[in-house]
């Protein structure tokens, strides 16, 4: 794909226009959060352009299976079962093996287990919320989960986040590294949430919303959504701009 936009060390320059300002008030928190003073532009070093290897030894057998890898032996979790998978690629497209992906969402009803959550729905304790996965030689991953659900959050008088899954990529170097979130096709609250709305182009929301796939599904069991992840580039999936999950 072209690419007009320098090339800093192994990596394309981030786009600012793709990516959602840093400032963004309807956020609320990003009106502390975003610099007060304008960025300076530095090139990679050897810090950012290598990172750790992951190997597929240092996985447990249930990490990829939220379902079960926190549920009593035999118990599952509550909820619509799920498998989401996709790609990793590159800025050229190309798969990226060995990238760990960690991925974190609330249970069925929109809760997460986390001391200081508001929200009254109830929590699962067959659920835990959490696991990861490396994607092999072509860059592919997947993970069975349940569906998570919508949540509130006091943002504004009444913002409910829509249903997603948080996803932290770490590719081959720390510049590589991407914190986003996926949501789901049809879900009418994506358009209402103030946190996609901080993303100017209505294409690069798209990318963050995994397709129902029914070729992939497996009957009576689990429906399946298409996720595809581009790290680094002119069409690299959006970079959260905060860093921890909401
Ligand atoms: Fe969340």
């Amino acid at each position: 794909m072209s690419n007009n936009r320098p090339e800093t060390g192994s990596f394309f320059a981030r786009d600012r226009e793709w990516h959602p300002p840093a400032f963004t008030p309807w956020y609320k928190t990003s009106v502390l959060r975003s610099p007060q003073k304008a960025m300076i532009s530095l090139d990679n070093t050897i810090s950012e352009i290598t990172g750790p290897v992951f190997g597929h030894n240092m996985l447990g057998e249930l990490d990829d299976d939220l379902i079960h890898n926190f549920a009593r032996p035999g118990e599952s979790a509550i909820g619509q079962r799920i498998i989401v998978y996709g790609r990793v690629l590159d800025e050229r497209g190309r798969g990226v093996p060995g990238a760990l992906l960690e991925f974190w969402q609330a249970n069925a009803g929109g809760r997460y287990r986390h001391k200081k959550e508001g929200y009254m729905a109830p929590l699962d304790p067959n659920f835990g919320g959490c696991g990861r996965t490396i994607t092999d030689e072509d860059g592919a991953y997947a993970f069975r989960t349940i569906k998570p659900g919508p949540y509130p959050w006091p943002n504004g008088p009444n913002d409910w986040r829509p249903a997603h899954i948080h996803f932290s990529i770490f590719g081959h170097g720390f510049a590589q590294r991407l914190i986003t979130q996926m949501y789901f096709e049809g879900d009418p609250l994506i358009w209402k949430c103030p946190i996609v709305r901080t993303i100017p182009d209505k294409a690069a929301i798209e990318q963050l919303v995994a397709a129902l796939d029914m070729e992939a599904t497996i009957p009576m069991d689990a429906r399946a959504y298409k996720f595809d992840i581009v790290l680094r580039g002119r069409r690299s999936t959006m970079f959260e701009n905060r860093l921890e999950g909401n």
